[in-house]
């Protein structure tokens, strides 16, 4: 029942937020299912920045492992902060009713949500947090107006304001305090992440590709039979 909520939410979401205000302009980002070092950093910030509020709890860790090429003596050194074993499935920290108490609402599961709301957004919302001292976390979106969540990955991107015209729409962002990372190496790292939200939101995708090449090889070597065959039936025809 709370799983069919969770997905009724996840579906629904896109269509309310894009009710509320005008659309922020998404920018585009490349994703790279094949790119193994992207993925394995996209984990690396995923489990260290997002796990302590979210779960992506239909994915456990060993499989993401094993999926992503890090071996599970890795996995357990690096990646196992919210969880005892490398078979449990990566549950929030949090737990939600403390979630729920502090932030208004409980964190979704992020499981799917590259499904439900598509690449293009979650890049450009992770890097769409501006100051916002009317705002409870002090924090504020343009891509998810009000959000609820603060922008805790500020120490990387630093602080930025955003300007509106005299009509509330979004102009630009104007950088108020520098943060740890270049421009450049924050958006290169937010591509990480999405790459890695992807990957969540469908892991056989990646196996899917693998198989892929070796069935265009069958089919074409098939080709080949097919031909032969069709040219020796024909042979007595002609
Ligand atoms: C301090 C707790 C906290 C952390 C850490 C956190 N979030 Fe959130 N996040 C929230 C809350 C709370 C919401 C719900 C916001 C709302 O509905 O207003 C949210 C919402 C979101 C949404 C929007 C979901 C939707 O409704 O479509 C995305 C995407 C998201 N978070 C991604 C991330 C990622 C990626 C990270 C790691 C870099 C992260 N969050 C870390 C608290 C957190």
């Amino acid at each position: 029942m709370k799983r069919t909520i969770l997905l009724l939410a996840l579906v629904l979401s896109p269509a309310l937020a894009s009710a509320a205000g005008a659309p922020v302009k998404l920018d585009q980002v490349k994703i790279d299912l094949g790119d193994q070092k992207s993925l394995q950093n996209g984990a690396r910030i995923f489990v260290n920045y997002c796990l302590s509020c979210h779960s992506a709890a239909y994915m456990r860790y060993n499989r993401m492992g094993k999926d992503l090429g890090i071996s599970e003596e890795l996995v357990k050194e690096n990646l196992l902060f919210a969880a005892d074993k490398v078979g449990d499935l990566m549950k929030a920290v949090m737990p939600a009713e403390d979630a729920k108490a502090v932030f208004g609402v409980v964190p979704p599961d992020l499981t799917v949500i590259s499904r439900s709301r598509g690449p293009n957004w979650l890049y450009t919302y992770m890097r769409a947090f501006y100051r916002d001292d009317k705002s409870y976390s002090g924090w504020n979106n343009t891509v998810f107006p009000h959000v609820a969540m603060p922008h805790v990955l500020y120490e990387w991107q630093g602080q930025q304001r955003a300007v509106f015209d005299k009509d509330g729409k979004f102009e630009k962002f104007e950088v108020e305090r520098p943060g740890s990372m270049s421009t450049k190496d924050y958006d290169a790292a937010m591509r990480d992440l999405t790459n890695f939200l992807v990957y969540l939101g469908e892991p056989a995708k990646l196996e899917r590709y693998r198989l892929g090449v070796w069935v265009i090889l069958f089919l074409l070597v098939l080709l080949v039979f097919a031909y032969l065959l069709k040219k020796e039936y024909w042979k007595d025809v002609h």
